[in-house]
């Protein structure tokens, strides 16, 4: 039931009519009771600034952000959270006294979802793939975990190196390094967590994979792909042909709204069930 009273948030983005959050958000809302309802904001380029304002005018308690206003929003924020300073991006606002906190809960989200599935990153040599937003997202949560080291791989090696540098510096140790996509066969380990950051395999280009040499996936004992369309990428496949475990991306998504619906709304928990069954109906949403 929404009330006149009703805790509103939504989702900014350019475009937004793709975004699964409403649903899911929607979802929770009703599964967990609450006066809550969140609804999708288109939102151009030039307007993030006058939108921020409209909507903590109009009383919105909190905003998911999405591509590509995911840096632009910063400058108009109240607050940073450490991890939305480290990773330099924002996917969630939440209301303070004067204006909006911003977070980033991609990557809690990401390490939420590898917990549930009892992957363990401490001490582990892990890869990722790819050097955009997304991957200093999962970077930034690789080497706060305490991986023993995190090696980026990217069709441009400059943007490798400038991702492991600064993450180099923000955490002051010397534990990741950079390389080309195709100097995979000069890696040292044969037991890599890896996660594939790139939007290389996501529909409509399904059955591609950043690298696509199935010796490269003999070193793969656990993998991530963050792309949820489709369920199975080429490069999950690949890792398990080579006899490794692979999960896709929706888990991320999904935990990721959690944290922030959590931040909006501290009181709740969410029960394992009712996170099932919104992962089912998206799931059921995306075969369409
Ligand atoms: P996001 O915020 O989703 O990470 P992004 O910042 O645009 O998006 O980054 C996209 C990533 O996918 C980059 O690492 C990009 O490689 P480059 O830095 O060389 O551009 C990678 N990528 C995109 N298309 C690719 C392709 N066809 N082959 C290999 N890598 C690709």
């Amino acid at each position: 039931m929404i009330s006149g009273k009703a805790m509103v948030c939504g989702v900014i983005g350019n475009p937004v009519g793709h975004s699964l959050s409403p649903m899911m958000h929607n979802f929770f809302g009703t599964a967990l009771g609450l006066d809550f309802v969140y609804v999708p904001c288109h939102v151009e380029n030039a307007d993030v600034e006058t939108a921020l304002k409209g909507a903590y005018a109009l009383g919105f308690q909190g905003l998911n952000v999405t591509v590509p206003h995911k840096q632009r929003v910063m400058p108009y924020l109240a607050e940073l959270d450490e991890a939305a300073k480290g990773i330099g991006a924002v996917n969630t606002l939440v209301r303070q006294e004067h204006g909006y906190k911003g977070y980033n809960t991609d990557a809690a989200g990401l390490l939420q979802a590898m917990e549930e599935q009892d992957v363990e990153i401490r001490g582990r040599d892990c890869l990722v793939l790819g050097a955009g937003g997304a991957a200093k997202a999962v970077s930034y949560m690789l080497m706060k975990e305490r991986a023993a080291s995190v090696t980026v791989l990217n069709r441009t090696l400059d943007k490798a190196r400038r991702l492991a540098e600064e993450m180099n510096l923000l955490f002051g140790r010397d534990a990741m390094k950079a390389a080309g996509l195709e100097d995979w066969e000069k890696l040292p380990g044969e037991d890599y967590l890896a996660v594939q950051t790139t939007s290389v395999g996501m529909y409509p280009q399904a059955g591609h994979a950043p690298i696509e040499n199935p010796a490269f996936y003999e070193r793969i004992r656990m993998a991530v792909d963050i792309i949820y369309t489709p369920a199975e990428t080429e490069f999950m496949r690949l890792v398990r042909k080579a006899g490794g475990r692979a999960m896709g991306g929706l888990d991320m998504l999904i935990y990721q709204g959690i944290i922030a619906l959590k931040l909006w709304n501290p009181q709740i928990t969410v029960p394992d069930d009712v996170v099932r069954k919104a992962r089912s109906r998206m799931e059921e949403i995306l075969k369409k």
